[in-house]
């Protein structure tokens, strides 16, 4: 029986969401198939193998009866297979899979480069440029180690002009997103020039480069991509968020978003935005899984890559597993084949 670690929490703004989603992955995974332990990392990045007779992984005991891990590496040694089921910062940027990739373990999901870049809207946008893949307009702002706020051209030029540049080439409202991070945390949608500099300093806390995109009134629509060289796209999902745009409440807290499968679009939109996750996935050199979401502006009809999320929420009413289970691969089947790509390279 191959030996399984499944990973949850982390060092990120989504830790708690990790936990949501593998309370549903330890529920699923095969346990007659998989010999499986689980692995709680808390805030501060401490490991603790978690007891499994637990039941609710999301409240505040869930380290209770839980053993220290000293040893990180050692530990891991012993495993034939790790399942991050990490969302953000040090799980989803290529940091631990950086570790696995060190101490020889197969793992579910993207490699390192894959990870990293698809973290970093920033990143992300300058690579997929090469492939050929729509985005809305967009400047990347850096907050430089002296504190300094700079507008970084495509030559890595830097100005202090902020205000004009926005106004200039994007205009009011505009979104401003930490770039690496998730569950939108630290996004912000900034409707007047005068909450421009406020904004940009909240989003410096999460991260030093922040990009700054023109605001599309649009539909959400999202792809779910399974495999490793030859992938397989699901359908087109949409998401109905409630609120002004899709928030950290909205997501996770927030009963009245909803999310519709197939999305409401032409099947001629739906059929090229297929197509765009495929090429996006594959242009990120991506491993195992990923959901990939696009805008389609409700005024032009143009779509547009949003982001690329390389562990995407996982609980099984997430976008990702329901897209898959439309497809026709239920939730433990799911699970089991991320375990099977994982062991293919
Ligand atoms: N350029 C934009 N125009 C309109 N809405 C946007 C734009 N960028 C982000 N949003 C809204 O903010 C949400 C979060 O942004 P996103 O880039 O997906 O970050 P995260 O990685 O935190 O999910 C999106 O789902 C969407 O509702
Ligand atoms: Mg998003």
């Amino acid at each position: 029986m191959k030996k399984v670690i499944v990973l949850c929490g982390g060092q990120s703004s989504e830790h708690i969401v990790s936990r949501m989603s593998c309370q549903s992955v330890m529920r699923y995974i095969d346990k007659s198939k998989y010999d499986v332990s689980l692995v709680g990392i808390d805030l501060n990045g401490q490991w603790f193998e978690l007891d499994q007779s637990l039941d609710v992984l999301t409240g505040d005991n869930w380290l209770s009866g839980a053993k220290d891990i000293h040893d990180v590496y050692g530990y891991i040694k012993q495993f034939d297979i790790a399942y991050p089921v990490l969302h953000g910062l040090y799980g989803e940027d290529g940091t631990i899979q950086g570790l696995f990739e060190l101490a020889q373990i197969p793992y579910v999901g993207c490699r390192v480069l894959g990870s990293s870049v698809s973290m970093d809207k920033i990143y992300t946008k300058k690579v997929l440029e090469t492939a050929g893949i729509p985005q809305v307009k967009s400047l990347y702002v850096k907050k430089r180690y002296d504190n300094t706020l700079v507008v970084v051209r495509k030559d890595f030029s830097e100005t202090t002009q902020i205000l004009e540049e926005v106004t200039n080439e994007l205009g009011f409202p505009c979104f401003i997103k930490a770039s690496n991070s998730g569950s939108s945390v630290g996004c912000y949608k900034v409707s007047e020039p005068e909450d421009l500099l406020n904004k940009l300093t909240e989003a410096a806390k999460y991260d030093r480069k922040i990009v700054v995109e023109e605001c599309i009134d649009c539909i959400e629509l999202e792809v779910a991509i399974l495999g490793n060289d030859d992938p397989i796209a699901s359908r087109v999902g949409q998401i109905m968020p409630h609120g002004e745009f899709y928030t950290f409440e909205s997501k996770y807290e927030d009963a009245e978003s909803q999310t519709c499968i197939p999305a409401k679009v032409e099947q001629s939109i739906q059929d090229k935005i297929r197509e765009y996750a495929v090429t996006v996935f594959k242009a990120v050199d991506g491993h195992g899984l990923s959901r990939v979401d696009f805008f389609l502006d409700k005024k032009t009809n143009n779509v547009y890559l949003n982001e690329i999320n390389t562990m995407p929420g996982f609980t099984h009413i997430s976008m990702y597993p329901e897209l898959m289970g439309d497809f026709g691969i239920p939730y433990s089947e799911l699970i089991d084949r991320l375990l099977a790509l994982a062991l293919e390279r």
